[in-house]
């Protein structure tokens, strides 16, 4: 494993798989200024590598991520003033955002406690996958805050009214299967076979036309927010944009089930033939 400078983040890249993890598993991984930092530079450094196909965020040890660092990134930068307040939230915000926007498919992997803050990496990535025995919460009510740093906006967005309202005014966890059950991730399954399951579904993306899976992932987030008809409008353009940078892909796809008849779309991707993302 590779460390970042002060040892927040490590990583490795296996097969194509870039496996970042929250590494701060003394303090449930939650999130210092210098994790948010460090994971910005991680993210940065992977982002356009040609070896990295599918990053996986993940934590070491119990948790995914406690959510946000109570000492750090609250009370000693709310002791610095509002301008320590703002820059935090920046970087905070900063590396989810770019999660959201990411070249590479994105996956969560979330082993353990997950909390607050930790809802905006975990809606960040495209897929999320979680252990059975892992813990979700919206705690801020606990301690007397508000789901802040867009965690209303991720229950909001993936779970029903009713469901996300008592999520979030309950302050009751979600195990792994409730969150699936719920819609907070796509599946879960128990610990041990976690790792497996998220290397399989990599495993597939990698063998996607990465072109096509870059513009499908940003349409899927994109047209939330669009009027069918602007939604029209946009994939068309997407499209378009996405035959500019792989004007091959498609075709050689469509010859590949038309006239060599070697796969079903319906079925399976196309053969990429050693093409690098
Ligand atoms: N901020 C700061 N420190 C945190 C933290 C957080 N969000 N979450 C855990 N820690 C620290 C604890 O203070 C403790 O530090 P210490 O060893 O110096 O005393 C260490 O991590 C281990 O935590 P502990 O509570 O002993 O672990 P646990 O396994 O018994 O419980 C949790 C795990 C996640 C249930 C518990 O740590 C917790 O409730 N954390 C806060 C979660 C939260 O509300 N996050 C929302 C923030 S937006």
């Amino acid at each position: 494993m590779n460390t970042s400078p002060n040892g927040t983040v490590a990583w490795e890249i296996v097969e194509r798989i870039a496996w970042v993890k929250y590494n701060r598993p003394d303090k449930r991984n939650c999130m210092s200024p210098t994790l948010n930092r460090e994971m910005a530079q991680v993210l940065e450094d992977l982002e356009f590598r040609e070896d990295v196909g599918v990053l996986v965020l993940t934590g070491e040890g119990a948790a995914f991520s406690a959510g946000m660092d109570l000492k750090e990134y609250f009370r000693e930068t709310a002791q610095q003033g509002l301008g320590a307040i703002r820059k935090a939230q920046r970087q905070a915000y900063g590396w989810w955002e770019r999660l959201r926007w990411y070249h590479k498919p994105t996956i969560a992997m979330v082993n353990g406690w997950c909390f607050g803050g930790a809802y905006g990496p975990l809606f960040g990535c495209d897929l999320a996958f979680a252990a059975d025995e892992a813990q979700f919460g919206l705690s801020e009510i606990n301690w007397g805050i508000l789901p802040g740093g867009g965690a209303s906006k991720v229950v909001s967005e993936l779970l029903p009214f009713r469901k996300a309202m008592y999520h979030a005014m309950m302050g009751e966890n979600l195990t792994g299967r409730q969150a699936a059950e719920w819609g907070l991730v796509n599946e879960s399954v128990p610990l041990t076979l976690l790792k497996e399951r998220v290397t399989e579904v990599a495993g597939v993306l990698l063998g996607k036309n990465p072109v096509a899976l870059r513009a499908t992932k940003d349409a899927i987030r994109r047209v939330r927010e669009m009027t069918y008809d602007n939604a029209e409008d946009y994939l068309i353009r997407a499209q378009e944009a996405a035959d500019s940078f792989d004007g091959e892909g498609r075709k050689e796809a469509t010859r590949q089930f038309i006239d060599e008849k070697s796969f079903k779309p319906g079925l399976g991707a196309y053969d990429l033939g050693g093409r690098p993302s």
